[in-house]
């Protein structure tokens, strides 16, 4: 392997040696005088190690080390040393430099010591790339559910891994659409390759263009440099193309191209390149309607339309909420090992299983999670979910505008449900009303007809 090696040296000429010799074990490396120059040259170009004299005036081996690593933490630092200056460079390496050397040295040695220093690199990176991996599995394992709808999932889930073509994953918000995705990518062929996920809403038209499909060199105004795009990025991995219904009308029409062609084009010209990725969209739109509304192209929605998943929302399936609560409360412990431990009350499961669920699983996790840190004791009971859990707005309220009821009637009903929320504070419900506790009292001992 030839590595991109800088050598700085105060002395030049001791530079100058050092990477020919370097050279010569087949690096290739570039010997540069004094610290002040190294530092711009290493905010300007990519080396895979440096090799540094500590001892310098102005900017010294330090600096160097520090410059060397802020653009990558990993890169390799080895330190030059006079003999007598063993301290600095005994600290140099409490600082993260790789080996030191005492001049003077044998040039074989700092071939061998920047050889094993990229192996070691390349070892920890490997390493690195396998954690994320197991992690992602454990992605996979994370989708809890066992009611009958979950287990249809996990059986078309298991065989859609396993083919090409596009998917697309459809449900509302938080029922876990990028979980699956996930899965699909870790569940198939490409779990080696990348998983590359981009939020088509977050993004403006135009960028979206050059994010998806890349861009050359002076495309437009701020292309500085050619990137390659997020379709090549994925290629032998998966791309998840997330908020799908949100993809500007222009876009649809290039992105169906990229479909059907499976080569894309950058903005700003060139050859079409093929790629090899496959597309998982999601939207918690209803895009069929999109498409009888004109705002989704039909073409485009039939070919994203050939595999299907729908994720059913949490109400739909809550056998599986104490199953979730469960996961979430581990997860949670996983993560804060030191929160005082509590535990579900047997009528706060019953609750938790009956409310509605707008946020599906996404808000499941997070009142698990309130209910953990701002529960008062070892259980969470009714009173601890009534303080972080907003009563849903009795149907009579709700039905304002459908059912017609005295205005009193109304009043006093409301003012039930946000003294409910208030966990029965009247002093708390009367700010939150505007108006006197006293006013609460009156109300309250009046008889409702
Ligand atoms: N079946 C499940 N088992 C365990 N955790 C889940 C499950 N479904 C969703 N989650 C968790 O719920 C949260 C929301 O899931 P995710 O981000 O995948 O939802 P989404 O459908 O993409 O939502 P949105 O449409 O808002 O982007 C995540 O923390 C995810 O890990
Ligand atoms: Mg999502």
């Amino acid at each position: 392997m030839s590595a991109r090696v800088l050598v700085v040296d105060d002395d030049g000429e001791m530079a100058e040696m050092v990477a020919d010799f370097l050279q010569g074990a087949g690096h290739r490396a570039e010997s540069i005088k004094g610290g002040k120059a190294a530092v711009a040259a290493l905010k300007k170009r990519e080396f895979d190690a440096v090799v540094t004299d500590l001892r310098m005036d102005e900017v010294d081996g330090f600096d160097v080390l520090a410059a060397a690593h802020t653009g990558d933490p990993t890169r390799p630092v080895i330190i030059m040393t006079a003999y007598g200056s063993v301290d600095g460079a005994l600290e140099a390496v409490r600082r993260g430099a790789f080996h030191y050397l005492t001049k003077p040295f044998k040039l074989e040695e700092v071939v061998v010591w920047v050889e094993r220093a990229l192996a070691d690199r390349g070892l920890r990176r490997e390493n690195e790339k396998l954690r994320k991996l197991v992690d992602e599995r454990l992605g996979f394992r994370n989708l809890v559910g066992k009611s009958p709808v979950m287990v249809l999932l996990y059986d078309l889930l298991e065989r859609v891994s396993h083919t090409a073509s596009p998917v697309l994953i459809t449900g509302e918000s938080g029922t876990g659409k990028e979980l699956v995705a996930r899965a699909l990518h870790v569940g198939g062929p490409r779990a080696t390759g990348p998983f590359v996920a981009v939020n088509c809403a977050a993004i403006s038209e135009s960028l979206l263009e050059s994010e998806l499909f890349g861009h050359t060199r002076g495309a437009f105004t701020g292309a500085t440099e050619a990137k390659k795009g997020l379709f090549v990025e994925a290629e032998g991995g998966t791309l998840f193309l997330d908020e799908i219904g949100e993809i500007p009308p222009g876009l649809q029409a290039k992105l169906l191209r990229a479909l059907e062609t499976g080569a894309v084009r950058a903005v700003g010209g060139g050859a079409e390149r093929k790629v090899d990725a496959r597309i998982v969209a999601a939207t918690n739109r209803d895009l069929a309607r999109a498409v009888r509304e004109r705002s989704f192209r039909e073409d485009l929605y039939y070919r994203l339309h050939v595999l299907p998943i729908h994720l059913p929302p949490l109400r739909a399936r809550r056998d599986d909420i104490p199953l979730l609560i469960d996961h979430f409360t581990v997860r949670f412990y996983e993560q804060q090992p030191d929160a005082p431990r509590r535990e579900f009350s047997a009528e706060a499961v019953r609750r938790l299983i009956e409310l509605p669920w707008p946020g599906n699983v996404r808000e499941l996790k997070n009142t698990i999670e309130r209910l953990l840190l701002l529960g008062r004791g070892k259980r969470i009971d009714l009173r601890d979910l009534s303080q972080v859990i907003p009563e849903p707005l009795p149907e009579s309220v709700a039905a304002l505008a459908s059912e017609i009821v005295p205005l009193r009637v109304l009043t006093r009903r409301y003012l039930e449900w946000v003294l409910a929320q208030t966990g029965g504070n009247k002093v708390r419900t009367a700010q939150l009303l505007g108006i006197d506790a006293s006013t609460i009292y009156r109300m309250l001992s009046r008889e409702e007809e």
